[in-house]
């Protein structure tokens, strides 16, 4: 037993994330597989940085969802890494694939270039002179090493799918590498220029990663288009299910299933229901009540809310407001009735 143990840490020492030892973090991530799980194991370090990068395509996904029936929030409760068990093939398994794969790209890069990880810097290639139409400059600074963080995502994430291919792997694959290659888009060249009174004679340009948003709003759009595939006849591929249809391309995002309506709860379909959400009673979108609440109507619940008022600018240099009380009214979605029924009996 214990001497047992001791040649394990020996072995595993310097894989020490604070006080607990990566095994012990790697083993109590629930939903990896074997080789996930051997891969953090390995790299610790880059398994912080997955995690806090979930925490961040969570929120997007949370952010572009956050008027629709289905508000991406089934992943708060489902505590596997990637939180994404609980979605059938349908367009919203997409875009979750899609966008956690980014999300993992986005968050390795970063680390990279913050030095945060040990087998990853600023991009080794972007180095010397360059020219990029307005020409010469210097790569300097640190260039983001976004294909790192693609490839090691790709390893990491793609695991997961069964070699023994099937229609769900192909499409969770064909998603992931879209999230992926999102991010790599919205890279920037930034410049710095040097020179007599910024005259710009000597410029030092870098690659540089946008704010995520801009991954998350191409990504919804990519949900808004996403394409209804089925498996091909020998199960290599697939192809589009509408042949009135264009063909999807590489970069669409693609799905084999209807989504559910998202009403009502169905745990097994991804979905929690609208009961008790928050809706808007003078929107005609898929915000407002009618269309929120599935004709099942609202509650109104009338709450004071502090609000800032009577501003006035007071000299110099500050802007003093009082605390006004105001009444709100919040409508909320009703329960399914049926529901309500049966959890009385
Ligand atoms: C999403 O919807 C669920 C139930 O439908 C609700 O409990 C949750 O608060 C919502 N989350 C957000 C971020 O609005
Ligand atoms: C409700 O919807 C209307 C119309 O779309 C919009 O102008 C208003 O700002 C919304 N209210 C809230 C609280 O979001």
């Amino acid at each position: 037993g214990k001497k047992k143990r001791k040649k394990e840490k020996k072995k595993t020492g310097v894989m020490y994330i604070g006080a607990l030892g990566a095994r012990v973090i790697c083993d109590n991530i629930p939903g990896l597989v074997n080789k996930q799980r051997q891969l953090c194991q390995r790299h610790p370090d880059i398994m912080q940085a997955i995690g806090e990068g979930t925490k961040e395509w969570i929120r997007e996904c949370q952010h572009q969802f956050r008027h629709h029936r289905w508000n991406c929030s089934t992943l708060d409760r489902d505590h596997t890494v990637f939180g994404r068990v609980l979605l059938r093939s349908s367009r919203e398994a997409a875009f979750v694939y899609a966008i956690s794969s980014a999300g993992v790209v986005y968050a390795l890069t970063r680390a990279c270039s913050q030095g945060e990880l040990k087998l990853c810097n600023c991009d080794p290639l972007r180095r010397g002179r360059a020219n990029d139409g307005k020409g010469d400059f210097d790569w300097g600074g640190c260039s983001d090493n976004v294909n790192y963080g693609i490839k090691f995502a790709k390893t990491f994430i793609d695991a997961k799918e069964r070699p023994i291919r099937d229609g769900r792997a192909l499409m969770n694959l064909h998603n992931n590498r879209c999230g992926r290659t999102a991010v790599k888009r919205f890279m920037n060249m930034e410049c710095k220029c040097h020179g007599v009174s910024g005259s710009c004679t000597l410029r030092t340009c870098w690659m540089a990663l946008s704010d995520f948003r801009k991954t998350g709003d191409y990504l919804r759009r990519k949900y808004n288009g996403a394409v209804e595939v089925i498996m091909n006849q020998d199960g290599t591929g697939f192809t589009v299910a509408n042949k009135a249809f264009r063909k999807a391309t590489k970069n669409d995002l693609v799905y084999f299933e209807n989504s559910p309506d998202y009403c009502l709860q169905d745990k097994a379909a991804g979905s929690l229901g609208t009961a008790g959400r928050v809706c808007n009673k003078t929107s005609r979108g898929t915000d407002g009540c009618e269309v929120m609440c599935c004709g099942r109507g609202y509650d109104t619940t009338r709450v004071m809310q502090i609000t800032k008022c009577e501003c006035k600018f007071k000299w110099c240099c500050a802007v003093e407001c009082k605390d006004c009380e105001e009444a709100v009214d919040i409508h909320t979605c009703k329960a399914p009735k049926r529901a309500e029924w049966l959890d009385k009996t």
